[in-house]
């Protein structure tokens, strides 16, 4: 792993997103592998600046977001489809088309499960993969657990996590119970990782992901036998490594 420090947000930001956007460059029919959360915003903001800048497109790439909530209407404000329209998809030129995100609110879930693997089968894999980590060591919405699904599946989301995200929500009773996410298999599959922390509450579940024994119960800790990962950590995360 490819592990780096930084003391200030601008480093951090300018590093994840000239990852996306050289490869962007030398592959423009690139496949990216997409996630939410707080920590990606920032990098996210810095792509919108390079394309207005010029200096990267998005019109012949695809992407693949790992995760949605289970129940919500497709246009509720929290789904991770607005999500990524809000901070990326609008202000870019990538076609809309070919931007997938799981439908939670698809009637047959089990089915909305097989098709996103079979797209990401056919398509991928995925070139660069950006991801977050849950403060429990999640990775997607693949929850600490005895054992680990390989392919897209629905999850049950653990408290901890309902908690962690009720600040999106009016209440915890608002949070969904359940979520769509790629598989920690599906993930691996990706050439290229890059696992973006920020803030203090992730330091524990960082160092026990680079550290700490592989492990079902730190899902990024699987994240040690992938053979190209880049970890960009903040202070706060990075405090004890
Ligand atoms: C959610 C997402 C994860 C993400 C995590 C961390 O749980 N399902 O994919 O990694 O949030 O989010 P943040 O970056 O806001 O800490």
């Amino acid at each position: 792993m490819n592990i780096m420090k930084f003391h200030n947000d601008e480093d951090f930001v300018q590093t994840g997103a000239s990852l996306v956007a050289s490869l962007l460059q030398s592959n423009p029919k690139a496949v990216l592998g997409l996630a939410t959360g707080s920590s990606p915003i920032g990098v996210y903001e810095r792509l919108v600046q390079m394309y207005r800048g010029g200096l990267v497109s998005f019109a012949k790439a695809s992407s693949y977001n790992l995760d949605e909530y289970v129940g919500l209407p497709t246009d509720h404000p929290e789904t991770y489809r607005s999500f990524m329209n809000k901070h990326l998809f609008s202000h870019i030129d990538i076609d809309l088309s070919r931007t997938h995100v799981p439908n939670g609110s698809a009637k047959d879930l089990e089915a909305e499960c097989l098709a996103y693997d079979q797209m990401l089968e056919s398509n991928g894999p995925v070139d660069l993969q950006i991801l977050g980590i849950g403060s429990n060591g999640h990775i997607g919405f693949n929850e600490p657990d005895a054992g680990l699904s390989s392919g897209t599946h629905v999850v049950d989301l653990l408290q901890a996590t309902r908690e962690a995200n009720a600040r999106f929500f009016p209440s915890i009773d608002d949070v969904p119970r359940q979520a769509i996410t790629m598989g920690v298999g599906s993930i691996l599959k990706a050439r290229q990782i890059l696992l973006l922390v920020r803030g203090a509450e992730k330091a524990e579940a960082i160092r026990n992901a680079v550290q700490g024994p592989i492990t079902t119960q730190c899902p990024a800790s699987l994240l040690q036998t992938h053979p190209n990962v880049v970890v960009l950590l903040d202070e706060g995360a990075g405090q004890w490594l």
